[in-house]
């Protein structure tokens, strides 16, 4: 049986989380990773704030404190609210730890040694009155493209063109608002990734079909458009430092240029996605701090690295931004390191044991607000912290998964979001469990009926929910989260169904031993419910599981044998609360007067 490894784009340390970061990759990697452990597959969830670059250094100047501080605390509250959420990560680790800073050096080394980086000097915008260059997001200006006055250097927010610093009209400091700028010339280094096109579009092309289109087409934009080489350093503080002094030198017998590098960090989008293998080393450290061991590499290198990571299959979960990155960026510093490439063009394997790739990547489309987009400043949307305060995660987590921006972008509105809980979570799970759980207390001592026999209703029953197993597993084994929490909601109906022709509330009158055996049934569709629902909201599972006497929830059902004859007849059980209540019309109209309606679009 194969090892699932699972990582989820890893949240920036800077900015406030809407509901689109849970929706677009850390919910959806959470139930997968619940579905696979249930499955009985040895899983592990990683992820990690990204924690460098500008963004954080410019939010850590926004408030006022240091950046390691600024990160540090953030970190913590991610970790906090994810884990609100409640994300199943088995690590959440921090693009800053030490871990990370020697797997980027040492890739850095190999990449540079086997001549996949080279020294280029670029013009870079440079502050008189800050004394500093300004990379990326330091830069503000009008963009070229579009004529958006407010345009970042790394990306115009308006157009959404990636932009280089010097590329904005009237440029400006982002720290100081002064318009002394300047170009001056500043060496960096740069990742070859033209090297690679063609073994990219090759894999690519591979896995068109298995992966979603939009991903596949996202990625074959990019290599159709030409690849370009990519700048990995930057002229910042913050970051892993640039570690030249330390490399050999490439395949035509040139040292790197120490001196000119000296000062520079790695670009974030360099050390953010080796991040995924840092925050696996830093798990296995803490693992093995824990049981009172020395760590071992072997504990993280069998996730990553062959021959011990054959079984493992790794699944990506992320944002359509994030596409580019992760089906080129990543790629290139892995093949660079796992293969060599003579000067006819012709590849070979490296002596190394080679990283692992992704075998399958999930991306999304957007969750926008009321067709909008989710907007700090203009206090539009609801965000990840403000959501726990209104309803438990579980609410959330349905919605978001029922909803999940798959094929299109999605929205989020309050009055659909209120009809859909209501109608699944309240109505149709809620209230099937609390009616049977509630009648078998009061009619039959609170047990398990013992007794009778199961008839036709049963036998059908049995059929039908089976049929529908196979086809939420499959749809979950595909990662097709849509059609899965319709699947589900589909055999919740089958219970309600189900009971509503048994009626054992009328045939208690007249045949007790009829009305016990649809009893049994039904609390056995109330624990097969907690199994199948668990992935999706696991704190109400797990409520659901322990009031049938169950410390936890019970595995995924093959399919086989017990998916209603689980629980023995006999065994004590007890109605839950009230799982779900409704959210009510006047907390609808009090959450769009504070966090927006469609007014605000
Ligand atoms: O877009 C983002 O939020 C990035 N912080 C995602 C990084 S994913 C990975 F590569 F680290
Ligand atoms: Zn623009």
């Amino acid at each position: 049986m194969s090892r699932i490894l699972i990582t989820s784009a890893l949240p920036y340390a800077a900015g406030a989380k809407h509901l689109g970061n849970l929706a677009g990759s850390m919910l959806p990697a959470d139930v997968y990773a619940r579905f696979q452990r249930a499955r009985g597959r040895e899983t592990l969830y990683i992820c990690a704030t990204d924690e460098h670059g500008t963004p954080a250094e410019l939010a850590a100047v926004e408030a006022g404190l240091p950046v390691a501080e600024f990160c540090a605390l953030a970190h913590d509250k991610l970790h906090a609210m994810g884990r609100g959420f409640g994300m199943s990560w088995d690590h959440f680790g921090r693009s800053s730890s030490p871990q990370n800073r020697k797997l980027t050096q040492s890739f850095a080394q190999q990449l540079w040694e086997a001549g996949f980086i080279e020294e280029r000097v670029t013009q870079q915008v440079y502050s008189l009155a800050d004394k500093r260059f300004l990379p990326d997001r330091y830069v503000i200006g009008t963009c070229p493209h579009c004529g958006y006055e407010a345009a970042r250097g790394d990306q115009c927010e308006n157009c959404t063109r990636v932009l280089d610093p010097a590329d904005l009209i009237k440029p400006r400091s982002a720290l100081s608002g002064s318009t002394e700028i300047e170009i001056r010339d500043s060496k960096h280094l740069f990742l070859r990734q033209s090297l690679f096109a063609d073994r990219l579009r090759e894999g690519i092309e591979a896995k068109r079909g298995t992966w979603p289109n939009l991903v596949t087409s996202i990625a074959l934009k990019w290599l159709d458009e030409g690849l370009q080489d990519r700048g990995i350093t930057r002229d910042l503080q913050w970051g892993v430092p640039v570690n030249a002094a330390d490399w050999g030198p490439n395949p035509d017998g040139q040292k790197p240029d120490v001196a000119g590098l000296e000062g520079k960090v790695f670009y974030v989008w360099f050390d953010a996605p080796i991040e995924y293998i840092g925050a696996t080393w830093e798990w296995a450290d803490a693992q093995a701090a824990a049981e009172g061991r020395a760590p071992k590499d072997e504990d993280w290198e069998r996730w990553w690295r062959q021959p011990g990571a054959a079984d493992v299959t790794y699944v990506e979960f992320m944002g359509k931004d994030n596409v580019p990155f992760h089906t080129v960026g990543f790629p290139c510093t892995l093949m660079g390191i796992n293969e060599r490439r003579d000067s006819a063009g012709r590849w070979t394997p490296s002596s190394n044991a080679p990283w692992k790739l992704v075998d399958d990547l999930k991306g999304f489309n957007w969750l926008d607000y009321y067709g909008g987009r989710f907007s700090t400043s203009q206090k539009r949307g609801v965000f990840m912290d403000q959501a726990l305060e209104l309803l438990p995660a579980d609410y959330w987590r349905w919605w978001l998964i029922a909803n999940a921006p798959e094929s299109s972008d999605s929205t989020f509105a309050w009055e659909q979001f209120r009809d859909q809980v209501n109608a699944d979570l309240a109505d149709v799970l809620g209230n099937f469990v609390n009616r049977i759980c509630k009648f078998a207390e009061s009619r039959f001592e609170g047990k398990v009926p013992v007794g009778g026999e199961w008839g036709d209703l049963e036998t059908k029953l049995q059929a039908d929910v089976s049929a529908k197993l196979a086809e939420l597993t499959g749809h979950m084994e595909t990662r097709e989260f849509r059609k899965s929490a319709t699947t589900l909601r589909q055999i919740w109906v089958l219970g309600n169904q189900y009971l509503t022709e048994a009626a054992p509330w009328t045939a208690f009158k007249t045949d007790p031993v009829r009305a016990g055996v649809s009893v049994r049934v039904g609390l056995n569709l109330v624990a097969l419910f907690a199994r199948l629902s668990a992935p999706f909201i696991p704190a109400t599972a797990k409520v659901i599981a322990e009031a049938l006497g169950d410390a936890e929830v019970a595995g995924w059902p093959s399919g086989e044998g017990d998916l209603l004859t689980s629980l023995e007849p006999g065994r004590a059980i007890r109605a839950p609360d009230v799982l779900f209540r409704k959210v009510e019309d006047t907390q609808v109209a009090e959450w769009r007067e504070r966090f927006g309606g469609a007014e605000t679009a």
